[in-house]
């Protein structure tokens, strides 16, 4: 449980505070100042010996928890053994693969492993356009799918544009539907999901006839935790099938028990024809999948797709000990569980504070959107910043403000976080929600 020590930061966490603005550029996002020297399952420590609950999982990264025992032996022994052998075969590669396609529907039945959550969005879209007669993607408003050009120009969000252009073409951005804010004004028990309708008078406007696949995330995470209604992926996957086109699913940040299912399609009844993975695949090695149909990738020749550490050892021996973790501790339906108590204190702080405008997720991950005032619905960054820096005074690490008003508060623990814990850092989000309201 939280146990705070010293001033925060505190002198070591200065020292090096100011070595990072020295030397870093100031380029990466605006985080507390916790400078981390170790974390276990759901405790961090920062390197002044201060102890702070997590709900930050690094970014949805570390789903079997902070170095747990069993995955820090087997890194330990596979680095002793065999780090890196580019495209040469190696035991723990073929082992994921194998496994990979064994705990995904029977469809998906190639892997192709690369490192990061920004290589599967580049190796998906690479793929999609070899393997169909056209390359126009049609992506979203708000999407983050990584910053590399290809996928920043899938992505929907002006963050990772603003000043970079010009972006790739090919790439038609439709709405997503946010239905606390309604790019259409509208409400969703009268609209019939017009976002869907729309998609045809977009193409019809925007498309040179090229269309190849769709490309959405379950959730979208950077965006404020945008979680579509019930039926939208159902209707899109139609849409995108009646005109020939590859749908494309990005959990990279979803999966692995993160919904509280091992993979958020299983929510829905959609059957994509790629899926990005990342993130907790690897819990902390950096590791990165796409899944798809041979259909698909047995188009691409030999030496069309690959790279220096995709697949190797080390990574893939990291994944293996995850996903095993996950199995065997029965992590997903913790998630599943220990969602619920977070949604129900989330709901019964909405009743007493309605600043907090919308609760939006499942399983270990929310996003609470703050407001002024629940009428007009205007987006409050400054009481969302000011609650993440009152909860790390108290000893529970967020992240800094997501959503595309920077005025939502980002809740994704580890995913071995017990009732207990969830209760106490429960408990540090309301005294620091309330303490900001108060004006700390
Ligand atoms: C949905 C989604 N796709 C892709 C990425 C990019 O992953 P990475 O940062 O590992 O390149 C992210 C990262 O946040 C993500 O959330």
């Amino acid at each position: 449980m939280p146990r705070i020590v010293t001033e925060l930061p505190g002198p070591r966490a200065q020292a090096f505070l100011a070595k990072s603005k020295q030397y870093e550029p100031q380029s990466m996002s605006d985080q507390v100042p916790l400078v981390w020297d170790h974390a276990q399952g759901c405790t961090i420590w920062d390197v002044d010996g201060n102890e702070f609950l997590d709900w930050s999982s690094g970014v949805l990264v570390t789903n079997c928890g902070h170095s747990h025992p069993q995955y820090v032996a087997a890194v330990q022994d596979q680095a002793g053994k065999l780090i890196n052998c580019y495209d040469f075969l190696s035991q723990p590669r073929a082992e994921l693969a194998e496994k990979l396609v064994s705990i995904t529907p029977p469809h998906l039945d190639r892997c192709f492993l690369v490192t990061t959550g920004t290589d599967a969005t580049e190796a998906a879209l690479r793929m999609a356009r070899r393997a169909s007669k056209g390359w126009e993607v049609l992506s979203f408003h708000n999407a983050f799918h990584g910053r590399t050009y290809g996928a920043a120009s899938a992505g929907g969000t002006q963050g990772v544009k603003l000043g970079f252009g010009p972006m790739v073409p090919g790439f038609i951005h439709a709405p997503f539907p946010y239905c606390y804010r309604c790019p259409f004004g509208r409400c969703l028990d009268e609209c019939g999901l017009f976002c869907l309708e729309y998609l045809d008078y977009l193409v019809s406007k925007e498309s040179c006839g090229e269309l190849c696949a769709v490309i959405t995330e379950p959730y979208q995470g950077g965006a404020g935790s945008i979680t579509p209604p019930p039926g939208y992926f159902e209707g899109l996957e139609r849409w995108a099938r009646s005109r020939g086109m590859y749908f494309i699913f990005d959990e990279v940040q979803s999966s692995f028990g993160r919904t509280g299912k091992m993979f958020a399609f299983e929510h829905f009844d959609i059957k994509p024809d790629l899926v990005t993975l990342g993130k907790g695949l690897g819990s902390g090695v950096p590791c990165s999948a796409v899944m798809g149909t041979s259909e698909i990738m047995d188009i691409l020749p030999p030496g069309s797709m690959g790279s220096t550490n995709g697949g190797n050892p080390l990574s893939s021996r990291a994944a293996l000990a995850a996903i095993d973790i996950i199995e065997k501790e029965g992590l997903v339906a913790n998630a599943a569980r220990i969602g619920e108590v977070f949604k129900a204190r989330f709901e019964a702080i909405q009743q007493r504070h309605c600043q907090l405008g919308d609760i939006r997720g499942y399983g270990l991950v929310y996003g609470l959107e703050l407001v002024t005032d629940p009428e007009s619905r205007t987006p409050d960054a400054d009481l969302t910043r000011r609650t993440i820096n009152a909860a790390f005074r108290r000893g529970l690490c967020i992240i800094a403000p997501i959503g595309v008003h920077k005025n939502v508060i980002r809740v994704a623990p580890p995913l071995v976080i017990t009732e207990a814990e969830a209760r106490e850092s429960l408990d540090i989000f309301e005294a620091a929600f309330e303490a900001a309201l108060a004006g700390e």
